[in-house]
């Protein structure tokens, strides 16, 4: 029998991404080039600089990193281009299909108009499924350490395109900025036919991924990890048959556990929740997709059946049609039965 080359097996194997931040894939490269293009000042003189910075040990250091990053991206030739640098990316991976996060705020704030960041995002959203076959949906963030005022402001002002926005998604600093918070906006979100989806449990506490469920209603949570401290919280993600999306190197990168081998995944699995493998900022926390894929599956000896599993996961916890899902689960299985 020849051994099982699962780094191999994780290359072809058909998957989707279901956490990815846009601003968080912008490479050191492309900074430094639409600095340039854009005449904007930053505070870095070589890529190793760059990545020098990138030493985190907690989610706020790589949020100070991370929004300041952003202020290369000026026009909307900047967030195609960010756009599609990520989608050539993961188009290597087997992925085949993404639903990606965007930050207007941080956007928006420095003058530039939401209907810019939307026009290059979708623009390059377009072209990556006609160019490289990869489908997607898009879902707009609000920044938890602003007010729900300027949450609205931002929903009123997405108005116009809507057409191109799938859902809403609650990001940044997580420590003191509960879900409750935003109860309002998403409720208007979802009254405009928004899905909802919520960062909770990655720094902080049990009761923030309640809220996210029972407050904001959410359709899926992104992270989830400290959800495994409450058992009845557990329980519940399991009956509702909800979706986490997972970050190993994300979490490895801010502290959330200090080894990959001692990280949840496999223990999610087993409780019978519907875990995915997904990258979050690749450009800051060392890889893309099947960096990820890789990483946590060398650390945990994951066995191919698991490998399977989370690919299915990734698209069953999808916003595809229930045709698209099956065409991707067959590719799956014809990829496992090769090996
Ligand atoms: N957590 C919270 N906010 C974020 C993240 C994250 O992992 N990435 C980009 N914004
Ligand atoms: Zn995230």
């Amino acid at each position: 029998m020849p051994k099982f080359d699962r780094d191999r097996f994780i290359s072809g194997l058909p998957k989707a991404e279901l956490h990815l931040h846009l601003e968080g894939s912008l490479e050191p490269e492309l900074m430094f080039a639409l600095a340039q293009r854009n005449h904007i000042a930053i505070p870095f003189q070589t890529i190793e600089e760059v990545r020098a910075a990138y030493s985190f040990s907690n989610l706020q250091d790589f949020l100070d990193i991370y929004y300041q990053g952003a202020s290369v991206l000026q026009v909307e030739q900047d967030f195609y281009d960010l756009t599609m640098a990520y989608l050539r990316h993961v188009a290597s991976d087997a992925c085949r299909h993404v639903e990606v996060f965007f930050d207007p705020q941080t956007h928006t704030d420095r003058g530039i108009d939401i209907g810019v960041v939307i026009g290059g995002i979708s623009r390059a959203l377009a072209d990556g499924q006609t160019q490289l076959g990869i489908s997607s949906k898009l879902i707009l963030c609000f920044l938890r350490h602003l007010d729900e005022a300027a949450a609205f402001a931002t929903l009123r002002a997405a108005e116009p395109y809507l057409d191109k926005i799938f859902g809403v998604g609650l990001d940044s600093s997580e420590v003191g900025h509960p879900p409750s918070k935003f109860a309002r906006v998403f409720e208007a979100a979802r009254n405009k036919g928004l899905h909802l989806f919520a960062h909770a449990g990655e720094e902080g506490p049990p009761e923030y991924v309640w809220e996210a469920l029972d407050v904001l209603k959410i359709d899926r949570i992104d992270h989830g990890n400290r959800a495994l401290e409450d058992k009845a919280l557990v329980e519940r993600i399991v009956q509702n048959g909800l979706t986490l999306t997972v970050c190993p190197l994300s979490n490895l990168s801010l502290c959330v556990v200090d080894n990959l081998a001692n990280h949840p995944l496999r223990t999610m699995l087993n409780l019978g929740l519907k875990a995915t493998i997904n990258s979050d900022d690749p450009a800051y926390f060392g890889g893309y997709l099947n960096a990820n894929w890789r990483a946590i599956a060398e650390a945990l000896n994951l066995t191919k059946e698991e490998l399977v599993t989370l690919a299915h996961n990734s698209f069953a916890g999808s916003y595809l049609t229930q045709a698209e899902k099956q065409t991707h689960h067959d590719a799956i299985d014809a990829w496992a039965a090769r090996f």
